[in-house]
């Protein structure tokens, strides 16, 4: 399959042309990668069985794990839903469009494989332009999950999404790198309390603070337990490169670094902007300063090494506050293994 692939930068006619095409295509029942706040999403129309099966197929995705249909406005949100709990009103009200998905009984205009079966629907209004319009422009909920082949890091750039897929799927919007860099907080509205089900661009904190105590999949924390998102069982942002994750202060890194040269093992290091002259490494990448620089960059500092130049990435954890805890909840995944103090 030739994937097409439109380059959008600006709010002009050749933008608003391109969004149309891909819209589309969507609306003809075709595979569509679009750029939202938080991720690159592989979209379909979610009501169209056929289209959504496309989506599992591309990515090469476990079938049992239901996607996120994807709306442009309230009203929409509300046309696929079934009669919700009244603080989800204060959440969407606050915190949509943004990167929060709420899991909500599902009236069934969502295909069955959008949903794996399930009585729940998972919905989002995503905070981005070009994703806003092209939903406008479809006029249909599109499913769509993280658009990089299953099991990879989430895509932040359509160069990631067209490494990945390039040739399976109809279409790339282009429209730069994402803004939040982790994906959306996805929240189960079913209970009287809400719980979180995967940490992501909205906080915990930031969610309290609107409806009071927030629950957390004990799954998040306890292996044991089996996760209420059934994607969240699944091994994922694996890189290409083997992560090791130190959790201990700079020193403890420089040990490890040190340690792993003299093994002959080419290093590179994922770090804070205000370290790097802390490390001797060959390379690294420059992770910004804040916890919001560190969850933007992540996923292309996983995919920028590779197997021919490099043998191991070496990474600090950081403090599981506000979307640290999404940060940590995806270091954690994609370490091939964990040093504790
Ligand atoms: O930011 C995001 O959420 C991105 C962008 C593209 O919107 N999407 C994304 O989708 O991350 P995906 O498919 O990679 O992750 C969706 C997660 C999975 O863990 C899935 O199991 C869970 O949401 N999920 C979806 N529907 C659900 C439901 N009805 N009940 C429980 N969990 C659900
Ligand atoms: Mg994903």
């Amino acid at each position: 399959m030739k994937t097409i692939y439109w380059h959008v930068t600006e709010d002009d006619e050749q933008q608003i042309e391109a969004i149309r095409e891909a819209a589309q295509l969507l609306i003809e029942g075709h595979t569509v990668a679009f750029p939202t706040e938080t991720v690159y999403g592989l979209g379909a129309d979610a009501t169209n069985e056929h289209a959504v099966r496309k989506i599992f197929q591309a990515k090469g995705r476990p079938q049992d794990n239901p996607l996120i249909a994807h709306v442009a406005t309230k009203k929409q949100l509300v046309d696929i839903v079934d009669n919700y709990k009244p603080y989800v009103d204060k959440l969407i009200d606050v915190f949509s469009p943004g990167p929060i998905t709420y899991i909500l009984p599902s009236n069934d205009t969502c295909a069955i494989n959008v949903t794996a079966g399930l009585d729940t629907v998972g919905v989002r209004i995503p905070d981005h332009p070009v994703a806003l319009q092209l939903l406008q422009e479809a006029n249909v909920p599109v499913a769509a999950p993280s658009a990089n082949l299953s099991g990879k890091p989430s895509p932040t750039t359509a160069k990631h999404v067209w490494d990945d897929l390039n040739g399976k799927i109809a279409g790339i919007v282009d429209g730069g790198l994402t803004g939040v860099g982790v994906e959306s907080t996805v929240v189960d509205c079913t209970q009287d309390i809400p719980v979180i089900l995967r940490p992501g661009g909205i906080s915990q904190e930031e969610l309290e603070q609107v409806v009071g105590p927030v629950n957390v999949d004990p799954a998040l924390k306890d292996k044991q337990s089996k996760p209420k998102a059934p994607g969240m069982k699944y091994k994922h942002y694996t890189p290409e490169v083997p992560l090791l994750l130190i959790d201990g202060p700079i020193e403890k890194l420089n040990e490890i670094v040190a340690q792993a040269q003299q093994e002959g093992h080419r290093v590179a290091v994922l770090i804070k902007n205000d370290d790097i002259d802390k490390i001797q490494v060959d390379q690294y990448y420059p992770l910004g300063t804040s916890l919001q620089d560190i969850a933007k960059h992540l996923y292309d500092a996983l995919r920028s090494f590779k197997r021919e130049d490099t043998d191991i990435i070496i990474c600090q954890t950081v403090p599981e506050t506000g979307i640290g805890q999404a940060i940590m909840n995806r270091l954690k995944k994609a370490a091939h293994k964990i040093i504790s103090p």
